[in-house]
């Protein structure tokens, strides 16, 4: 027996000896990196997702011509942490759909710059995998288009509203609401609300404008009457919040079938109220986005629901969000929850002077619960990030969001030089003013949910 036993523990030394030499093997710096061996599968696993024709950034990074135009750039921007884009630090916490690049990688991208970029061997190539056009997410049940908008040349950044009405056969209820860009990808981000209309109440919802530019319209409730937004009555309908947002790379979130998802009205209009085109140079642009719809099978049986710390939210900002020219300033907001909640995604939100997020749970035990950490804030890249399972937060914890501002010139996204005095701005969505905001979905609690997949991807 002895002797048995020791056998099998020489055995289990020799595999694991064995094994750490196979994956000791497999990061091992290549004497010489080429493109078409190293430098395309790393490219075509972490990037071509939206540097490609039709992909949602501006170059492609598809052939050998073009990687090596961008050359030293794109080890610069994966060392950097700046892409793939996802701001959150992976260590901290992990969420759906994270877009991360190995150490090795990095090295990779470094010594191919290094060793003179040099092609490679053209059987050795791989194929770029194929992307889903039309909706990243399936086969949509409906779709409805969005009115076109043309951006002149040389045009500066739009901040748009735009409304997407609708009329069904009946009530229905979605899954989820998709977003879908134009091919040219000159749309930034969206954040989309849903006009619910009482059938009785509007004859026409189809009448009014459909796009109301938001600096020649001073007043929220000028660009709805353009839009013909209120009811005949002149009463406003019912506004349900971000049923539609849509950020470069960001799937609509599917959840598990009787989780989230909403009413669709009969009659109804989704309102883009924060479209962002970016600028233009020497062409015009059209945009052509649409709005995929996928119906839900089952009405939903736990309807998500939503909070805010912070501005306009249900906890202050602390200290107050006055931000002096050249200096860096912390702020926090907390709030304790007063029942069980299972958390689906959080939503940390700055603007321009923003340089760093973190935000946890204490539970009333003194444990704490990690939420989200982003070391390095981006404002482009704001994501709704989604846990790869529901976070249980327990009644009476308290939940502490914290950021910092950084308004000296050593900031480079400061959109003043020198450096002004910003502040909160009773939330002005206008980039030259501060925000600090938390969101989180969440549902009630109910036990087992901390073992509820939220990737869809997940075997
Ligand atoms: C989710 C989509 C997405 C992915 C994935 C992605 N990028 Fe990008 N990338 C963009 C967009 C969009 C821009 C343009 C940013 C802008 O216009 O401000 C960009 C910009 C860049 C730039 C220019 C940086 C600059 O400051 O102008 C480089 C270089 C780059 N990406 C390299 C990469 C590399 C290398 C990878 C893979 C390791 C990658 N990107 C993955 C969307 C993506």
């Amino acid at each position: 027996m002895q002797y048995v036993k020791q056998r099998n523990s020489i055995i289990a030394i020799l595999f694991l000896a064995l094994m750490l030499h196979a994956c000791k093997n497999e990061n091992r710096m290549p004497d010489r990196v080429t493109f078409t061996e190293h430098i395309a599968p790393i490219l075509y696993n972490n990037c071509t997702s939206c540097h490609r024709p039709g992909g949602t950034a501006h170059f492609d990074l598809v052939t050998y011509q073009q990687a090596k135009n961008s050359g030293s750039a794109l080890a610069y921007v994966c060392r950097q942490g700046i892409m793939p884009p996802w701001p959150a630090d992976p260590h901290y916490t992990e969420f759906v759909g994270q877009r991360t690049i190995s150490e090795h990688e990095i090295r990779l991208l470094e010594k191919w710059v290094l060793d003179g970029m040099a092609e490679g061997p053209a059987d050795k190539m791989p194929k770029l995998p194929e992307f889903p056009t039309g909706s990243l997410i399936g086969k949509p049940d409906m779709r409805i288009p969005v009115q076109p908008y043309t951006l002149p040349a040389n045009s500066l950044d739009k901040f748009l509203i735009i409304k997407v009405p609708f009329e069904l056969p009946r009530d229905t209820y979605a899954s989820v609401v998709e977003f879908m860009p134009g091919s040219n990808n000159i749309v930034h981000h969206v954040n989309g609300d849903m006009v619910e209309y009482d059938f009785d109440k509007k004859k026409n919802v189809f009448e009014g404008d459909r796009i109301v530019d938001m600096v020649n319209d001073s007043t929220i409730k000028q660009a709805f009457e353009k839009l013909g937004l209120p009811n005949d009555d002149g009463t406003y309908p019912k506004l349900k919040k971000s049923v539609v947002n849509y950020l470069p790379g960001v799937y609509g979130q599917r959840y598990p079938e009787g989780i989230g998802g909403f009413k669709l009205p009969r009659k109804g209009a989704f309102l883009l109220n924060d479209l962002h085109y970016g600028f233009t140079k020497d062409k015009a642009i059209t945009d052509s986005s649409y709005i995929n719809i996928f119906f839900a099978k089952t009405p939903p049986n736990r309807p998500v629901e939503e909070f805010q710390l912070g501005t306009i939210g249900i906890s202050p900002v602390l200290p107050d969000l006055v931000i002096q020219p050249n200096t860096v300033k912390s702020v926090y907001s907390k709030f304790t929850v007063p029942q069980d909640i299972s958390v689906l995604t959080v939503n940390p939100h700055m603007h321009l002077l923003g340089k760093s997020f973190k935000a946890y749970a204490l539970q009333p035990n003194g444990d704490t619960i990690r939420l989200i950490s982003i070391p390095r804030w981006d404002f482009n890249w704001q994501y709704f990030y989604t846990f790869k399972h529901m976070v249980k937060i327990p009644k009476g914890s308290t939940i502490v969001a914290e950021g910092v501002y950084d308004n000296t010139k050593q900031n480079l996204n400061n959109p003043f030089t020198p450096p002004r005095l910003i502040r909160d701005n009773n939330g002005s969505m206008k980039a030259t003013d501060e925000m600090f905001q938390f969101i989180i979905t969440y549902l009630p609690y109910q036990a087992g949910d901390e073992n509820i997949s939220l990737d869809p991807t997940a075997k």
